[in-house]
């Protein structure tokens, strides 16, 4: 009570179903922080023109990312949740930060670099100044805390660089954000074929998604990669097999992990029974989610109040800051 909480901030793109990985590595750090910090998280609509110029799809898609990380338990009473485009000193922050940035260092970005690789034909000056965008999210609170993964970094780094030039130029304003998770070690959510971590991208059918069906999930983990089990007691376990067991360590109750783990150690293992037993535990796990998911998604009235909301708490941020930026700048004429 009584002291300014610190200021995290962190954005959402609107593409793409949530996955166990984003549960597990993002939105379930936010619902933590929420508790400690002054949260900002935004459903980055505007990103998303980067990439996506049709919007024929891109009302539908903020509300389902609303939807699934309220149903995860953010609480839109606690943080901003909002929709980046509902705050229109973004765009003007982008502009002033656009004049710090050089084309030189947008140009050597990893994420452009991919981008550019990936749409030869619509190569546009958004998607070079993606980094300032970002930049004036977060800038725009004031943010110390963005929480999030690896891939972001160097675009943190461009926010800071940016957030030093202002700051060098016009006065001391802005914070330099720093990346941040709640707790040390993020868990790790394998992939259900012994391969890598579940992603979007890479392979869907071995992606448990928090809209997934409990058919589905049963399907997806009854088909994960394993062997005809160890034939000696205390073999160690290959890759595929220690995934499965990392799975568990999410959704299965201790006893249940024990007695799997022994089993194992003592070349009893049937991993049928695991695999039967992993997807009811997943199904626990995901079936509340996605049916809270799916009530919110339809749920108009209550998703215009979540909105309208989250769009006050970040503008009246937003405007305080930039009432300083303009006079920082000597932009206010009278
Ligand atoms: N670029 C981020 C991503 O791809 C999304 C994002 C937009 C973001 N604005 C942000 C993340 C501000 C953190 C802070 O995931």
């Amino acid at each position: 009570m009584g002291r300014k909480k610190e200021i995290v901030m962190s954005g959402i793109r609107p593409t793409g179903y949530l996955h166990l990985g984003n549960y597990f590595g993002a939105v379930r750090n936010y619902v933590r922080m929420q508790e400690e910090y002054d949260c900002f998280f935004m459903v980055a609509d505007l990103h998303s023109l980067t990439t996506h110029p049709d919007t024929k799809e891109l009302q539908d898609n903020v509300r389902r990312v609303l939807a699934e990380n309220i149903a995860c338990g953010l609480d839109p009473d606690k943080v901003a949740l909002y929709c980046q485009s509902h705050v229109r000193e973004t765009a003007e922050l982008y502009l002033f930060l656009n004049m710090l940035a050089y084309k030189g260092e947008l140009e050597k970005t990893t994420t452009f670099k991919d981008k550019a690789r990936l749409q030869p034909d619509n190569i546009n000056a958004g998607l070079l100044t993606y980094p300032v965008l970002q930049a004036a999210d977060i800038l725009l609170h004031r943010a110390s805390f963005v929480p999030v993964g690896k891939d972001q970094e160097q675009h943190l780094e461009m926010s800071r660089n940016f957030a030093k030039r202002f700051n060098h130029r016009y006065g001391e304003i802005f914070p330099e954000p720093v990346a941040f998770n709640f707790g040390d070690d993020l868990v790790k959510v394998p992939s259900l074929d012994g391969a890598g971590k579940m992603s979007k991208s890479e392979n869907q059918l071995a992606t448990l998604y928090l809209s997934d069906s409990d058919e589905l999930i049963r399907k997806k983990v009854m088909k994960a990669k394993t062997d005809s089990g160890p034939t000696e007691p205390n073999t160690p376990k290959p890759d595929y097999i220690e995934n499965i067991f990392s799975l568990m360590q999410l959704v299965s109750t201790a006893e249940v992990i024990q007695k799997f783990e022994s089993d194992y150690d003592n070349a009893q293992v049937r991993y049928g029974d695991l695999k039967k037993q992993l997807a009811e535990d997943m199904v626990r796990f995901i079936a509340p989610i996605r049916e809270k998911a799916e009530s919110i998604r339809h749920d108009d009235v209550y998703l215009k109040e979540v909105m309208e909301k989250g769009a006050a708490k970040a503008n009246a941020s937003a405007n305080g800051t930039m009432a300083s930026v303009r006079q920082l700048m000597g932009l206010n004429y009278y």
